[in-house]
């Protein structure tokens, strides 16, 4: 038995697996659901799925007060405010590097964070978050739990982003551990998944038992319906460009 889901044109800026950066503007500013990421910084926000995921990274991995937040949730305001003293302090091509435009940044969705290794003096910018120790146990478990490590070395050319071991994403399991098994930044990962449709569905089989199938529908330009199995857990997000990605849980004897 199959149920219907019928999605509006708007709703492919909204989700998980949206991908904001230099040539894809966040389009809804209007973010929900927003909660602390870590009750020790109050004023830090995130998504609340994410920043669960987050606190339960920390916990696996028995961060204590070893890795801080140090900037989640920012609006276009804090944004805007944030590339401009960048640009005053640090110059046009630090701020290039290290900052995206107003509008541009995934720090506006809600479903990044900077965390920072705790010491004396963090960089707001540049958080000191080393690839050894405890950070790197972060690092390694990210993917398990559905955040990806945004912006790699050897992705600058796509991202438009530099190199920032601190910059972590939320994007949903199992996406995170496709990106991470094929080292994919997000935008390859967005391109890689259109590739899966309704007919030829990505299936990842995952460690706990269940197969789960992702596939891309091409957003209509008034409504999309979604056939999805009845009794399947499943979530739809929007790509922030032209469609959904459709992630359905199914148990094996389903
Ligand atoms: N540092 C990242 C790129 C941002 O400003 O969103
Ligand atoms: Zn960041």
């Amino acid at each position: 038995m199959m149920k219907t889901i019928e999605l509006e044109k708007e709703e492919i800026y909204c989700g998980n697996l949206l991908l904001v950066n230099k040539n894809y503007p966040l389009r809804d500013n209007n973010v929900k659901g927003l909660v602390p990421a870590d009750v020790r910084f109050p004023n830090i926000l995130m998504k609340r799925d994410a920043a669960n995921v987050l606190q339960l990274i920390f916990e696996k991995i028995s961060a204590g007060n070893s890795i801080v937040p140090v900037s989640g949730y920012r609006s276009l305001e804090e944004q805007t405010a944030i590339y401009d003293g960048s640009l005053k302090n640090n110059g046009e091509n630090f701020t290039r590097k290290y900052v995206a435009l107003p509008n541009h940044s995934e720090h506006q969705t809600g479903l990044a964070i900077d965390l920072g290794l705790n010491k004396k003096d963090i960089d707001f910018i540049r958080p000191d978050f080393p690839y050894d120790g405890i950070c790197d146990e972060f690092r390694r478990a990210a993917p398990d739990y559905g955040f990806t490590q945004r912006y790699a070395k050897d992705k600058e050319e796509i991202t438009g982003i530099s190199h920032e071991p601190w910059h972590f994403r939320y994007v949903g399991y199992p996406h995170s551990k496709i990106i991470e098994e094929n080292s994919f930044s997000l935008e390859e990962y967005t391109e890689f998944i259109k590739a899966y449709r309704e007919d030829c569905k990505l299936v990842y089989k995952e460690a706990f038992g269940a197969e789960v199938e992702i596939y891309y529908i091409p957003a209509n330009n008034d409504k999309t319906l979604i056939a999805i199995p009845e009794n399947c857990v499943y979530q739809i997000s929007g790509n922030n460009i032209d469609g959904f990605i459709v992630t359905v849980w199914r148990k094996n004897d389903d």
